[in-house]
């Protein structure tokens, strides 16, 4: 027996209808909105379950994305817990302005971190008794090219595989799922940016009721916050700059100075310091986001930076649109939704890469800029925050394109 046979003999074999590889928001929404729907899956994650649910990242929900939890059942803590935001600050030459959400386009988004979301998910998956596995190990998608797909992977020291009739590649940017697809498939679209960020989670109060966006010629800072009593606050640094560059009083220092009004009064509240990391900066997507039965989602498919705070809201948008594919091809066998899939996501997809690359390129000091690229830039905010039409159109963005 040549030895791939004889190890996939060896593999303890299982059978659902849709695989799905990563355990965070797309993943884990994924099998949830299936699993209301009558459709069987089982999630699979490299990760242990501790560091899923500990893992600081995004932490804005669009009203769309809120209301698609709710629907799902899973808006309970959310509910509780997040906090409900009806607009934003731009501050710039030491003014801030506030961009009134609720008033431009009647929704508001909510703070609620990504982390505390995958914590909800997962109870809500695990409180039903459906599979999901942490700390697999050499997860490996086959077969979607044709009518019988399947994932290998190891866990507690044995090969499992499993059957299925659709693979949802949920991995992540650096997942295994989109390098699985052929070569020439897809094509791949992708901006850097000469900046990332540096970012904490403080124990101090937020500074302000609503986030604040600060354009400064030291560069970028962000004020937002998890709850009345965490902050998480970042500051434009260099692209290749690592923690150690970062001691505390650095980060302080140039928040304050970043965020500091003309005449003097504001303050960003200083506390202890209980996580801090650096958050790169990319536009990236893939196109198509499927190939056969293998359908991607999330960051696994593209990537946006993060000053537009659209991350999480793609994948659950992603998720959206695949679970009505899912659900229509179960239903009557039609395979119309799931093979526009794509093309019905990436519409949405390119507007938050347009939205997210505008706020970041205005908001950020630029090394490569000219004296006359600063005052464009601070005549785009001045424009932007002295116009109604202009503030409609980042709320209208920030808030969330409608769902179809
Ligand atoms: C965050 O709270 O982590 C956050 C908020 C808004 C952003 C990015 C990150 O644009």
């Amino acid at each position: 027996m040549p030895a791939d046979d004889a190890a996939a003999s060896a593999a303890v074999r299982h059978r659902t209808q849709v695989g799905i590889v990563g355990a965070g928001p797309a993943g884990l929404f994924l099998s949830h909105l299936l699993a209301r729907a009558g459709i069987d899956s089982i999630v699979l994650e490299d990760r242990s379950r501790d560091y899923v649910e500990s893992r600081i990242r995004a932490g804005v929900l669009e009203q769309g994305s809120v209301d698609l939890l709710n629907a799902a059942g899973l808006g309970a803590r959310m509910g509780r817990e997040g906090l409900a935001h009806a607009g934003i600050e731009i501050r710039f030459e030491g003014r801030g302005h506030r961009i009134d959400f609720l008033a431009l386009t009647g929704k508001a988004i909510t703070v609620y971190g990504q982390h505390e979301l995958v914590k909800d998910l997962i109870a809500a998956r695990l409180a039903e008794g459906r599979p999901l596995h942490f700390d697999v190990s050499d997860v490996a998608v086959a077969g979607f090219d044709g009518d019988s797909p399947s994932i290998r992977y190891r866990e507690d020291g044995e090969t499992h595989e499993i059957a299925c009739d659709f693979i949802a590649g949920c991995d992540g940017f650096h997942g295994i799922c989109r390098p699985s697809v052929p070569a020439g498939v897809l094509a791949l679209y992708e901006r850097s940016y000469p900046f990332a960020w540096m970012g904490i989670l403080a124990e101090a109060p937020p500074a302000s009721k609503e986030l604040i966006y600060a354009h400064h010629e030291r560069g970028f800072a962000l004020l937002s916050m998890r709850s009345p009593t965490l902050s998480r606050l970042y500051v434009q640094c260099g692209p290749e700059d690592d923690v150690a560059a970062w001691p505390d009083e650095r980060i302080w220092d140039e928040l304050q100075r970043r965020t500091a009004t003309s005449d003097g009064a504001f303050r960003v509240p200083q506390g202890a310091v209980l996580q801090k990391g650096v958050t790169p900066m990319r536009s990236f997507v893939a196109e198509p986001m499927q190939c056969g039965r293998l359908f991607l989602a999330g960051d696994a498919a593209h990537i946006v930076p993060p000053t537009g705070a659209k991350g999480m809201n793609l994948a659950m948008a992603d998720v959206h649109y695949l679970t009505q594919a899912l659900v229509a091809r179960y239903r009557s066998g039609s395979m119309d939704l799931l093979d526009g899939y794509s093309a019905r996501c990436l519409r949405r997809v390119w507007k938050a890469q347009r939205f997210s690359w505008w706020m970041t390129t205005m908001l950020h000091r630029h090394p490569e800029d000219s004296p006359f690229d600063r005052r464009r830039q601070l005549a785009e905010l001045d424009y932007l925050t002295g116009s109604e039409a202009a503030m409609r159109v980042l709320a209208e963005n920030y808030v969330g394109l409608p769902l179809e």
